[in-house]
């Protein structure tokens, strides 16, 4: 999502041009997170860094979820232009109306491009400070987002990426029946060559739609469904809604319709109360499900969540061990799936080019970097062959 608002305003904000040192800047813009502590940090220090070397009238603006949930801080020691969410799009075009007086939009060549559908999070998971941050959900107007999807259409994208904190919401609000699908299925009749979305919630994510996800031909075959914790014990502190049995079953009938599709997910480890044969059963979970990747996190202790208060911490340590346990075993299993696909013929979008590689996806998500592009690749979809994999992508040239 934050990559979405920084790219949006940087397409607002251009008719007077960007300086690319931070101290002949007028404005400065700083888009922030707040889902780790260890990141608030980070952002706590970079603002201070920022403070110190800006112009003295330079004009600092802090949008994003720390800005939210952490006004009065930031306020107090920084004394910013402006500061809070500012995550929907006509909030950050009155930021460029602030700078520019006027703004009108320019296109951005992206092959691959966002479009946030739904807002904000009703979850409330107990280690989750978003629903503090972004507030209640809240779902575009559906013609709206058919208009947007045909221009970004028609400024060049391939691909477009429906966004949500839980994409699957999408509607609720809207007392839309089966809201999600019919997005889905009205976004599919535009020309775009792949349609994808991000974030899923197992608790919401209906096991009808799998067979139903058939009929929509350009759909990419990724799946991004963070399980958490393979514990039923955690995952209830945790509040998340569902067991490992329902999410096996999610993952099994994933697997069945789409056996080429990649599945991945968030786990959190140290969550309090998670002892040994909790983990162990993410162990297993993470075994038995083999994810083309997961995103494994520390758990951090955020204010205002429910988890804030639950006593019986795991120690740091352990926290450690757990986390590394699970990236080499994760490690392990990406490379032997990937590995699968040396000496295979894959369809790949590409996206752009970096260092003289193309980089686009194959039709289940994974990242591939193609050997022997040229600017005309772009945008089009070329057949590669694999030749060599690591923990992140697939490597290969043009057949
Ligand atoms: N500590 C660590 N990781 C967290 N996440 C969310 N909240 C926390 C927290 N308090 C992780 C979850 C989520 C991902 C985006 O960030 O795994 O899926
Ligand atoms: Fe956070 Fe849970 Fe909402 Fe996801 S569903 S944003 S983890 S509260």
């Amino acid at each position: 999502m934050n990559v979405y608002t920084s790219s949006y305003l940087k397409s607002i904000l251009n008719s007077k041009g960007m300086e690319s040192r931070l101290e002949d800047a007028d404005y400065i813009i700083i888009n922030t997170c707040a889902v780790r502590e260890k990141v608030k940090q980070k952002i706590i220090s970079y603002l201070g860094k920022v403070d110190k070397i800006k112009k003295e009238d330079a004009k600092l603006i802090v949008i994003g979820c720390l800005s939210e949930v952490e006004k009065e801080e930031i306020n107090k020691k920084f004394k910013p232009y402006l500061v809070g969410l500012f995550d929907k799009e006509s909030d950050l075009e009155n930021i460029g109306k602030l700078i520019e007086g006027d703004v009108y939009k320019t296109k951005i060549g992206s092959v691959s491009r966002y479009l946030p559908v739904i807002f904000g999070c009703d979850h409330f998971c107990s280690y989750c400070i978003v629903p503090f941050a972004r507030g209640r959900e809240k779902s575009k107007n559906l013609e709206d987002i058919i208009k947007e999807a045909e221009e970004i259409y028609d400024e060049g994208a391939k691909e477009i990426i429906l966004l949500g904190q839980n994409v699957n919401d999408y509607g609720k609000d809207l007392k839309i029946d089966d809201g999600f699908m019919v997005l889905l299925k009205e976004v599919s009749k535009t020309p775009f060559q792949r349609i994808s979305f991000l974030t899923s919630h197992p608790k919401n994510f209906k096991l009808k739609w799998i067979s139903e996800f058939k009929d929509i031909p350009n759909l990419l075959q990724f799946f991004h469904l963070p399980v958490q914790s393979g514990s039923n014990k955690v995952l209830s502190l945790m509040r998340r809604g569902y067991t490992k049995e329902i999410y096996f079953e999610i993952i099994n009938k994933i697997r069945e319709e789409f056996p080429f599709a990649s599945v991945t997910t968030d786990i959190l480890v140290g969550f309090p109360g998670e002892d040994e044969s909790d983990f162990l059963e993410t162990v297993d979970l993470i075994k038995k499900i083999e994810f083309d990747r997961s995103f494994v996190f520390i758990y951090s202790k955020r204010p205002l969540t429910k988890g804030y208060q639950y006593e019986d911490e795991v120690p740091h340590s352990e926290k450690l061990r757990r986390i590394n346990y699970l990236i080499k075993i994760q490690d392990d299993i990406t490379l032997k799936r990937y590995g699968e696909y040396i000496g295979k013929e894959v369809d790949v979008l590409i996206e752009n080019i970096k260092g003289g590689s193309g980089i686009g996806k194959e039709k289940g998500g994974r990242v591939v970097i193609v050997e022997d592009v040229t600017d005309d690749d772009i945008g089009k979809i070329v057949k590669v062959e694999i030749d060599r994999v690591n923990i992140r992508e697939l490597f290969g040239k043009k057949c």
